[in-house]
């Protein structure tokens, strides 16, 4: 018997899934809508000093899929976006770094720094601590860089990011580096009620001048997602899903999903319906903003 050995498979050969329900969006081209607050984000971004931006919004309300889409629309290529998908909003050339203070290791000093340094294609001091940090970035920082921050909440819960370490960043970006470095963060508060350890509220959040609500989409938006479903959804069902959406990206990806599987094997109406209402029940307390 002849044994083949396990061939890797070819990620370019796996196709997109349609709706993605769970994980965010890493891909710009399954990135939907948020012209509005996209626009609001560029046009800061394209002055200098770079000024930095707070992105508000609920759980489920689509801030890290935001952050995927804005560290790599800029740089990607046409073939890889949809058709008419805009990506001309920055003239290229920015660099990006992205930060999930959900993953452990962005909670230390050390591994959070060398993270970003490494993104940035820049030398790493040793010690890698703040002071070499802040040097470095000083010395080597020529081209405008944002570091984008995701669920900033959970860093400042971090014992080892301590009152100094806000103190850096924030010195970072108050033109400390040429005003060449911009922050944006996602929290589920506004920068004003951002506090640490002590109650005390941090120093840093008094720089984030601009604060974006990150809500649902606009009903334009929510059809132009629905209509990339790989098959055509009655005018009906495309209302339903509207409405019972309330044009939130994460219940349109269930609904979706649920409205294709069932096309796909015949569901009744009464069946898939039910069964999609059931999935988005955690989710309903989006529909209340
Ligand atoms: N612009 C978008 N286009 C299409 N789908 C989106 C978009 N934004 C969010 N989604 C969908 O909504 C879901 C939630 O998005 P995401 O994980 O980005 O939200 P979040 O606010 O970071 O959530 P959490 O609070 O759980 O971290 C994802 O599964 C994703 O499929
Ligand atoms: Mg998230």
């Amino acid at each position: 018997m002849q044994v083949f050995p396990n061939l890797p498979i070819s990620l370019s050969s796996l196709h997109n899934s349609p709706f993605v329900i769970g994980p965010p969006i890493t891909e710009p081209s399954q990135f939907f809508g948020r012209e509005y607050i996209l626009k609001r984000i560029f046009d800061v971004w394209k002055y200098m000093p770079l000024q930095h931006i707070a992105i508000v919004g609920l759980k489920r309300s689509g801030k890290t899929s935001l952050l995927h889409y804005l560290r790599r629309i800029i740089d990607v290529s046409t073939e890889q976006l949809r058709p008419n998908q805009r990506h001309d909003w920055l003239t290229p050339g920015y660099q990006w770094v992205f930060v999930d203070f959900q993953d452990p290791r962005m909670c230390y000093q050390e591994s959070l720094l060398r993270h970003i340094l490494i993104e940035l294609d820049m030398p790493i001091p040793e010690p890698c601590d703040l002071i070499g940090f802040m040097e470095v970035i000083d010395q080597y920082l020529e081209t405008p860089s944002i570091i984008l921050l995701d669920e900033i909440g959970a860093g400042l819960t971090s014992p080892d990011l301590d009152e100094q370490f806000w103190w850096g960043m924030r010195s970072l970006g108050s033109n400390h580096a040429g005003g060449k470095l911009g922050f944006l963060f996602t929290a589920h508060q506004p920068p004003e009620e951002m506090i640490v350890d002590d109650n005390k509220p941090s120093p840093f959040f008094n720089i984030f001048g601009h604060v974006l609500n990150l809500g649902a989409f606009t009903k334009n938006e929510a059809i132009d997602f629905i209509a990339s479903s790989p098959q055509t959804f009655a005018d009906t069902d495309i209302e339903w899903i509207l409405e019972q959406s309330g044009c939130w990206p994460a219940l349109l990806q269930i609904l979706c999903h649920s409205r294709l599987t069932a096309l796909e094997e015949n569901q009744s109406v009464e069946n898939w319906q039910t069964e999609a209402i059931h999935r988005i029940k955690p989710y309903l307390y989006l529909l209340k903003q």
